[in-house]
């Protein structure tokens, strides 16, 4: 009899960990005496199911501590959610219809998704349409329900440090304020947690919009108390009280989010100070995981196939109070984990004399 077989794909943009996880699935499966199918580019493989491929222990080894992701991905394509004039979301039945033959057709019973919120939301609309999926809980951003930490988030994060503390050497040589712009859509982890790690002045985050005039008093403040520098982390998603997101539009024509950072970077010029701004962009996504993403991540993909095993699907692996777990997928994806005001790293960050734009 052949052995049983389980797919996987991962989805939406990239991050430090992905390959991490593939091989703590493949590991994990191996040792059960089941197969690992990898579905190319995403959810787009399962319209592709001739180009999946059998992932083997020997092939995988090394690849946790790799960035990217072995199997592709994309966060454009078909399989993104649609909103219907209800507002209720919804996949096209032709494209159920397709990922089911898909995963017959490569003879695997169950699918694991690596993904952040949208790529989860099609796993959830999959697995109520009838398959068997599970979810592994992937973004820098940080922001989903039921997990306290994303794989990914801790390299981000480690990245954000570092351009802050480079940063300061210069904006402490020239007297200068540097703003640095960083991911985070909606929400400010990433932006918060960097900025801390990496001993910035200030952080604004797109939870707390900012008073420009308080933004000036703070600079000017850190030249009066005799600061030589000043280094500003600023989430993409970040904006004035009373002002809108930025974005910006894209030589393909996109219109995605960015700017915030010059922005800011005017607003602080005005007080005087010599400023700059650098915007770190996908630094912090790729490259290779640090040791927790590495650990995290093949941790999430054992999980993911003992799931699999134990026929429970329909749940998303999970981080909960130090150890792996699992969750609904359906709670985690419900609702977005901002930062909330009583956010203990809001308040530290606070104690810590970081200005956060109120
Ligand atoms: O979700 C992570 C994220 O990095 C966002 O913060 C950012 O806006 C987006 O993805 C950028 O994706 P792309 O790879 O399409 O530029």
């Amino acid at each position: 009899m052949p052995a049983p077989r389980i797919g996987i794909l991962t989805a939406g943009g990239d991050c430090a960990g992905l390959n991490a996880v593939i091989r703590g699935i493949v590991c994990a499966a191996g040792h059960r005496g089941m197969e690992v199918v990898g579905f190319a580019e995403g959810y787009e493989g399962l319209l592709n199911p001739q180009t999946a491929q059998v992932l083997q222990v020997e092939g995988t080894r090394g690849i946790e501590a790799e960035g990217g992701t072995i199997i592709g991905s994309t966060n454009k394509g078909r399989f993104q959610l649609r909103r219907g004039p209800d507002g209720s979301s919804n996949l096209p039945d032709s494209l159920v219809r397709a990922a089911r033959t898909a995963l017959e057709q490569q003879r695997c019973s169950a699918i694991a998704v690596m993904g952040g919120d949208g790529s989860l939301r099609t796993a959830l609309h999959l697995s109520r349409a009838g398959l068997r999926v599970i979810g592994v809980p992937k973004t820098i951003d940080n922001d989903l329900e039921s997990t306290d930490v994303t794989f990914g988030f801790d390299t981000a994060v480690a990245r954000v440090a570092e351009a802050v503390q480079n940063l300061r050497t210069t904006a402490e040589s020239h007297r200068r304020a540097i703003i640095l712009e960083v991911m985070g859509r909606h929400t400010g982890w990433l932006a918060l947690h960097g900025a801390v790690a990496g001993g910035a002045d200030a952080a604004l985050i797109p939870e707390i919009p900012f008073d420009a005039d308080l933004l000036s008093r703070f600079v000017k403040d850190t030249e009066r108390r005799g600061q030589r520098s000043a280094v500003i982390v600023v989430a993409e998603g970040a904006r004035a009280k009373a002002g809108r997101q930025m974005r910006r539009q894209t030589g393909s024509g996109e219109n995605r989010l960015g700017g915030i950072g010059g922005y800011v970077e005017s607003l602080v010029a005005r007080t005087g100070r010599e400023t700059r701004c650098a915007v770190l962009g996908h630094l912090q996504r790729g490259g290779s995981p640090t040791a927790f993403d590495r650990v995290l991540g093949q941790q999430f993909g054992v999980r993911a196939v003992e799931l699999c095993s134990d026929g429970m699907f329909g749940r998303m692996v999970s981080y909960r109070f130090g150890s792996v777990t699992d969750v609904a997928l359906a709670d985690a994806v419900n609702r977005r984990r901002s930062v909330s005001p009583d956010s203990q790293i809001l308040r530290h960050a606070k104690a810590l004399g970081l200005f956060l734009g109120d």
